[in-house]
């Protein structure tokens, strides 16, 4: 099966709306409950996290549509480079982009100007425990000191593991998501110490997964028809599965969502 971040845009644009952030949205402590209100404000809580008065410069990565670096730039005032590993991502984030924004394919991305701040929403999960060691020296070496990452992931809890998760976690890697690798809360502390970041739990997010795909598995429920013209039988399937199934596993807490702040101390 094709990687799924290469099937048809029109397909994503049926479920993840006007943002285009495939990622955890958050509906909480706000007076809007509509999905494109909560991404909003799961973005603006990151980029207050990363960005201050002094901030010139931010890096996305794994920035998929360009969500976080478009309310960057517009809402910010800094501009950003956003990097990912999807060439049709890519290009809808070059055909979409303002001033000051730029766009880039991850494994040819060469840091030459430190950033302020780094964001990686949800792709930390596609990135193999065998290579954190390059995704921390990439973000220690681009943030300048006292900089900023802010890292939103899917987390597995240690002492939680059991059977059914196990058995989704190898189905997805054999039938949809083949990267997928969710880390360990130990994992994230261990690289941050490694790399001299220090890390605060800045929010747990709870439910607001069952919530962000509850509402997805509902406007491709709405358009099932046209998805699967777009995308095929066999893939909708899948996919709306994946959905449920990780939608489930948030809600028996199996799995969580954290957003991790680290901050680069200074070398000793
Ligand atoms: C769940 S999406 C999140 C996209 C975006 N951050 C958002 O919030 O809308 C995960 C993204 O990670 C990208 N990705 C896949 N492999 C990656 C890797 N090794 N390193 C960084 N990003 C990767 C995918 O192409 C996809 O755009």
């Amino acid at each position: 099966m094709k990687n799924h971040y290469e099937w048809p845009i029109e397909f994503y644009k049926i479920f993840l709306g006007e943002t285009m952030t495939y990622s955890c949205a958050d509906f909480r402590n706000g007076d809007d409950t509509d999905l494109e209100s909560a991404q909003i404000r799961k973005m603006d809580t990151i980029l207050d996290a990363i960005v201050d008065q002094n901030s010139k410069k931010i890096l996305d990565i794994g920035c998929g549509w360009g969500s976080t670096v478009r309310r960057a730039v517009s809402k910010y005032g800094v501009s950003a480079i956003g990097i990912d590993v999807s060439g049709q991502q890519l290009n809808y984030c070059i055909e979409n982009s303002l001033d000051n924004m730029s766009f880039c394919d991850l494994n040819l991305y060469e840091y030459n100007e430190p950033v302020d701040g780094i964001c990686c929403i949800e792709s930390f999960e596609h990135i193999k425990s065998e290579n954190y060691n390059k995704f921390f020296s990439l973000c220690h070496k681009a943030l300048k000191p006292n900089g900023r990452l802010l890292i939103q992931t899917q987390i597995h809890e240690e002492n939680k593991i059991n059977f059914d998760l196990l058995k989704f976690n190898l189905w997805c890697r054999k039938n949809m998501m083949l990267d997928l690798e969710l880390p360990q809360m130990d994992q994230i502390y261990d690289m941050a110490k490694q790399y001299n970041f220090s890390v605060e739990i800045l929010n747990v997010l709870d439910r607001q997964y069952y919530l962000s795909v509850s509402e997805w598995l509902k406007r491709l429920e709405d358009e099932k028809e046209l998805c699967i013209n777009l995308i095929g039988q066999e893939e909708y399937d899948y996919f709306t599965y994946v959905l449920r199934k990780m939608g489930e596993l948030h809600e028996k807490k199996l799995l969580n969502i954290y957003q991790f702040l680290l901050k680069k101390e200074e070398d000793k």
